[in-house]
């Protein structure tokens, strides 16, 4: 299974997939990386893996459609199975959600559909939610709305700082993304009308 992994930061959860794939536990390479900022550490990950790379300003385009569109030429050439958004901050045209349709997931730092969007740590903590934790799933054209397929749950302690709770779910996500991977990888997990099947059953 080629995987196409997109960056905009430290790329933690690209290097989990990195390593899961070297195991075996993924059957499958990451073919390529994009970011959209020089300066992701996420890139040095990737080279040091042997991984080609490419940065795409997209400051540099005079719109988000001409950003995605020229984002969707680069992944198109590395021919992918599945395209991993692994902290990319950039909101995704439908354009592209649509080219990429059943082969795009994204992991998120919430239990979706609860909190979607950002400072999701914040969010919990303010509320007072007893439960936190990080979701993959397929992406669709609303922001963080696309069907879930995973989900990693933690209990939030009794005044745990924000810091804390950031750790905690990433490192879960570390956990649920290359698991996600590892079942597509070995055909248990598929997208059919808009919803994960994963063996035989949908979720
Ligand atoms: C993660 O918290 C992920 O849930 C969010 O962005 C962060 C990326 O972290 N979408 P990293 O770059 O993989 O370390």
């Amino acid at each position: 299974m080629k995987i196409v992994v997109l960056i905009s930061g430290s790329g933690t959860n690209l290097q989990a997939i990195i390593d899961a794939c070297q195991s075996g536990y993924i059957a499958g390479q990451v073919v390529g990386v994009l970011s959209n900022k020089a300066d992701a550490y996420g890139l040095i990950r990737a080279q040091q893996a042997n991984i080609p790379t490419v940065t795409l300003n997209h400051n540099q385009f005079a719109s988000r459609q001409a950003f995605d569109c020229a984002m969707q030429k680069i992944i198109d050439a590395w021919q992918p199975d599945v395209v991993v958004l692994a902290g990319f901050m950039r909101i995704l045209t439908p354009a592209f959600v649509q080219h990429f349709e059943g082969k795009l997931i994204n992991i998120h730092p919430s239990l979706l559909p609860l909190y979607k969007g950002l400072h999701t740590h914040q969010r919990v903590l303010a509320t007072g939610d007893k439960l936190h934790g990080c979701s993959v799933h397929f992406v669709n054209a609303e922001l963080d709305g696309g069907a879930v397929i995973a989900q990693a749950v933690i209990a939030v302690a009794a005044n745990e700082a924000e810091q804390s709770l950031i750790q905690r779910v990433h490192k879960l996500e570390h956990v649920i993304y290359p698991l996600v991977l590892n079942w597509l990888s070995y055909g248990r997990l598929s997208y059919q009308q808009g919803l994960p099947v994963l063996d035989g059953q949908t979720l």
